[in-house]
Formats: C-alpha cells, structure tokens, sequence
C-alpha cells in the first residue's frame, strides 16, 4: 500500500515529465515556426536538349498554405556573366540578364505568391549545363539552394521487324549510349548496333536483334550514364507491339538529399537541446 508522501512523490514526478514534455514541445514549435528554408524537388535534373525543363526552386515555411509578400527571386549560373533571371519589386528585371537566356527562362508569377520560384527553361542547350542558384528573399524569410543542370539527349526506339530481323531505331541520344537485348527469360542476346553522329553531335542508333521468335517479348535497353530507356518490343502478325519508359541516374540527386536530411537533423538536435 502506496503511503500519502509515496503518491505525491509519483504524481510530482509525472508532471515534471509532462511539462518538460510541453516546454520542449512548445520550444520546437517556436523555433521551427520562425524556420523557412529555400529547397527543390530535384536538385539534379536532367533535360533533353531541345526541350523546355523546370529547375525547382520554393521557399518551404511552416504553414501548409503559405502567403508570401515582398519576393524577390535572383538566378544565377556558375561561371555565367550577368544573371539567369530576377524578379524584384513585384516585376520581372532582366537588365543583367546574359543574352544566353534572353526570351528562355520565365518564372511563374501566379505561384510566386506561394513561395513557389522555380524557372522554366525553353529549348534546352548543351551549353546550359552546369551549376544554378536560385536565391528567395521575402516577407517570410529566405534563403538559396544549387541545382546542377546536366543536359542529355534521349528518344524512344522505333520498332521495325522484317526479314526475320527486329530492328530498333532511335534517333537522338547523347552521349553515345549503349544498348542491350535481353529475352523474355532475361538472357543477354547478341544485337548489331550502329550509330551515325548528327553535325550537332547527337548520335542515331540501330540495332538489329536476329533472329526473333513471333510473340516473344524482348527487352531493348539503351543507356548512357544519365538516361536508361527499356523498350519491351513483341512481333506480332500485324507488326511489332511496343512500349517503352524512361529512368534518369538518381545518384546524385539521392546524395542530395542524404546530405539535406542529416544537417536537418542535426539542426533540430541542436534547437532541442
Ligand atoms: C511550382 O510551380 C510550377 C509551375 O506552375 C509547378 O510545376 C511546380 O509543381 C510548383 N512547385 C511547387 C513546390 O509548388
Ligand atoms: C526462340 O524459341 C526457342 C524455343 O523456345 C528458343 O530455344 C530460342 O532461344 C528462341 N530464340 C530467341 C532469339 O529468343
Ligand atoms: C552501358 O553503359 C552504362 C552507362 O554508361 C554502363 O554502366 C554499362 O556498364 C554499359 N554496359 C555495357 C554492356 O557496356
């Protein structure tokens, strides 16, 4: 049987634990709410050269819906004289922009209200590889996060059967890819591949998987160190039944964001204690 002096040593004891519990709580709350970090969804895109890409860039506070006001948004690319784009006092001011960019890059006003800066990028170069910061200032706080750009140039496969022969053609890849037929049993087989290289560098590819067994799925890998395409082909009696999907090397957007969750980490250990 507990004695009176027992119970209320307990009871002292719970609610110290329980309003340590609150304080910290109340403490994480606190320190967090003032918190907005600048970050993107992928700080390691890659784009095909030609086509328009998306460099995400927003600036992440606490609420769920947040309303920014005052935004000004800056980017830069390492190595590049003058500026990508900036947006300042509610417009956009290009006066520094590098005529690299000029007529290429947008943001999307509408969004900026929401912190969102990210930019649009048109009719992608090779030349626009390389490093980019996009830095956030505004009423809620700021902050900057790098991208790094690589451009590459990838196309799905055509496929052709004639002569006994399953020809793969794509025409746009960069760098020079390599390709790989499996079975349907995933075993390598032999194909014959050839490329031929565009003025622009690009290089077209042709590979020819003989022979082939009608209503057979084949695998057709191509791919280089950024881009993977799989091509599942089967010969049909009316032609060649295709599909095909792309995968980008994640590696170094995977580094990324290790590297991000562990400063995060250690930065609330350090708030908390
Ligand atoms: C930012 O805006 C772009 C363009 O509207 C959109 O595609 C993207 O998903 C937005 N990003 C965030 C984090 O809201
Ligand atoms: C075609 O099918 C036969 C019998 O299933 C198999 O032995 C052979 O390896 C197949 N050939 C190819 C190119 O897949
Ligand atoms: C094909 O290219 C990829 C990426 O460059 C490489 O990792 C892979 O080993 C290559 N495969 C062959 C069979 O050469």
């Amino acid at each position: 049987m507990a004695t009176l002096g027992q119970i209320i040593f307990y009871s002292m004891i719970t609610l110290i634990v329980v309003f340590s519990a609150l304080i910290i709580l109340i403490l994480a709350l606190t320190f967090s709410g003032s918190l907005s970090e600048v970050m993107s969804s992928n700080k390691a895109p890659i784009a095909n050269i030609g086509e328009d890409k998306l460099l995400s860039c927003y600036l992440k506070t606490q609420s769920e819906k947040p309303r920014v006001s005052q935004v000004s948004v800056t980017w830069t690319k390492k190595g590049l004289q003058g500026l990508v784009y900036r947006y300042e006092d509610g417009a956009p001011d290009l006066k520094d922009q590098n005529s690299q960019f000029r007529g290429r890059t947008e943001l999307f006003p509408d969004t900026l209200v929401t912190g969102n800066a990210s930019l649009l990028m048109r009719n992608v170069r090779r030349s626009d590889e390389g490093e980019y910061t996009c830095s956030i200032s505004s009423s809620d706080g700021g902050g900057k996060v790098n991208i790094h750009l690589r451009t590459a140039a990838f196309s799905a496969p055509k496929f052709t059967f004639s002569n006994g022969a399953l020809v793969a053609e794509a025409n746009r890849w960069l760098p020079k890819p390599n390709v790989t037929w499996l079975n349907p049993d995933g075993d390598v087989l032999q194909g014959n591949t050839s490329f031929s290289q565009s003025s622009a560098g690009i290089y077209s590819v042709v590979s020819v998987l003989q022979p082939v067994n009608i209503s057979s799925a084949y695998t057709c890998r191509i791919e280089n160190d950024l881009v993977i395409s799989v091509s599942t082909a089967t010969v049909t009696g009316s032609g060649v039944s295709e599909n095909t999907y792309f995968t980008y090397s994640a590696a170094s957007s995977l580094l990324a964001s290790a590297y991000l969750s562990i400063t995060t980490s250690v930065f609330c250990i350090y708030y908390l204690t």
